[in-house]
């Protein structure tokens, strides 16, 4: 026995791989829905793709080697710095603005905890050109749109919405943090409430030896976590805060506004956002991040050279998944089959097989036993595949050109003209 998968990698069984389908139709149908068109790009990617412009947080995680030509190599951690290169690359000829979506698989070495893989996939929505906030609430509106179309209320999820800049200008103008201390600080942000400690230390490292202005950040972060109306209200009144209360507006307009909920606690770990983050949680916030996203306006512009706005989001299967059975809400393993064929004797299999052959070029889903057995057996095999049917051929029902189709749920059963089943009309 070579033992089990890696720590933080998934063997998909057919259960799990059903509801994972699940989870890709839903994603695709409402990427459909919303005129997004499905790009990909490659597993593996340059590391510095990566070093510069994703954050600390990720490129501790890099999956990375030096491949046999020598190059520093990492596997894809996330899609944003891929996309923002292939679009960077075509920017000239892609008509604005760009709405994309992918389903990449992802690794990153974490720690493992629930929730968190060191492989996942991840829905990426974004919308490329456009610096409006009608863009971002599209986006925001696409998030909402998967959690309805996977059953999932607002008392189910929530989507927790913030902007950056609100916080930037709040954060120079009455905490005196200087510009070049700003992501330092934000990245301390992230952590807070999950990992207090870790908070504590990435603001030491921002702030250094300034005791006033740690206390004094801490502080307004209390005042967040309170859900303080005051701070919250003054906050939002900001000029700073109008893209926010523009997206606010225009989901409300969409009848999404039940599931938006104003958190300036949201900053979001990576390092290039610019703009409005989101991030959808259940409503108990129980598990972690189900999506994380928003706007950044200044990425493609650092990768490919090129000023091009963009707004989005990647939305796991890890989290969502487990939310899903949870909420009962997960698809079953569709029955493989439509019927089973059964043949009564040995002269019996090769129409059988012929029956088998005429239906499955129809498109017809059969199974039939690949080993002589009785027909007990075989109608064993039948129910244990889920098949609705069986269908039994033996040589009175070819004399008489006709099959028994029996209902295995129910027991009973009729015969049916031969010519009918072979069109897959079995009743
Ligand atoms: P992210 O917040 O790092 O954002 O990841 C987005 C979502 O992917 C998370 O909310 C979570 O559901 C899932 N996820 C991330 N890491 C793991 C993991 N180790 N195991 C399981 N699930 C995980 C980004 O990656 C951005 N690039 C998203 C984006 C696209 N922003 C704009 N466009």
């Amino acid at each position: 026995m070579q033992g089990q998968a890696l720590p933080g990698f998934r063997d998909f069984y057919p259960e799990e791989l059903a509801l994972r389908n699940h989870i890709f139709t839903t994603w695709r149908d409402v990427a459909r829905r919303y005129g997004f068109q499905e790009y990909d790009g490659p597993p593996l990617e340059p590391l510095e793709l990566y070093t510069d412009k994703s954050g600390e947080e990720i490129v501790q995680q890099l999956y990375t080697f030096q491949d046999k030509g020598e190059r520093e190599v990492a596997l894809r951690p996330e899609m944003t710095p891929t996309l923002a290169r292939m679009v960077g690359a075509r920017a000239q000829a892609l008509k604005k603005p760009i709405r994309w979506f992918s389903i990449p698989q992802l690794f990153r070495y974490e720690r493992q905890q629930r929730g968190r893989l060191r492989e996942h996939f991840q829905l990426n929505m974004d919308v490329i050109g456009e610096a409006g906030p009608a863009a971002d609430a599209e986006i925001m509106a696409a998030v909402i749109d998967i959690a309805r179309a996977c059953g999932l209320t607002s008392t189910d999820v929530r989507l927790r919405v913030s902007d950056r800049r609100i916080l930037v200008n709040e954060l120079k103008d009455r905490h005196a943090v200087a510009d070049g201390e700003m992501l330092g600080v934000l990245s301390a942000l992230d952590k807070w409430g999950d990992e207090p400690a870790l908070t504590e230390r990435r603001l030491q490292r921002a702030l250094g030896d300034s005791p006033e202005r740690r206390g004094s950040v801490t502080a307004f972060l209390g005042l967040l976590a309170k859900e303080d109306s005051a701070t919250v209200e003054r906050l939002l009144g900001a000029p700073a805060a109008e893209p926010l209360r523009e997206c606010r507006t225009r989901l409300d307009a969409m009848g999404l506004g039940d599931f938006v909920t104003v958190d300036f606690r949201i900053v979001r770990g990576l390092a290039y956002y610019t703009g409005i983050v989101f991030e959808l949680f259940d409503a108990q916030r129980s598990l972690r991040a189900i999506c994380g996203g928003g706007r950044y306006d200044t990425l493609i512009q650092e990768i490919a050279g090129v000023d091009l706005p963009c707004v989005g989001f990647g939305m796991g299967d890890v989290v969502l998944g487990e939310l899903l059975k949870e909420r009962g809400k997960h698809a079953e393993a569709p029955s493989r089959v439509d019927a089973f064929l059964i043949a009564v004797g040995a002269e019996d299999v090769a129409p059988v097989l012929k029956l088998a052959h005429e239906l499955r070029d129809r498109g017809v889903a059969v199974e039939y036993a690949l080993r002589d057995a009785p027909i007990r057996k075989q109608l064993e095999l039948a129910v244990a595949r889920g098949a609705p049917r069986a269908v039994i051929v033996g040589p009175d029902e070819r004399k008489a050109k006709v099959a028994v189709v029996r209902d295995l749920k129910s027991g009973r059963q009729r015969k049916v003209a031969l010519t009918q089943v072979r069109k897959g009309v079995f009743k």
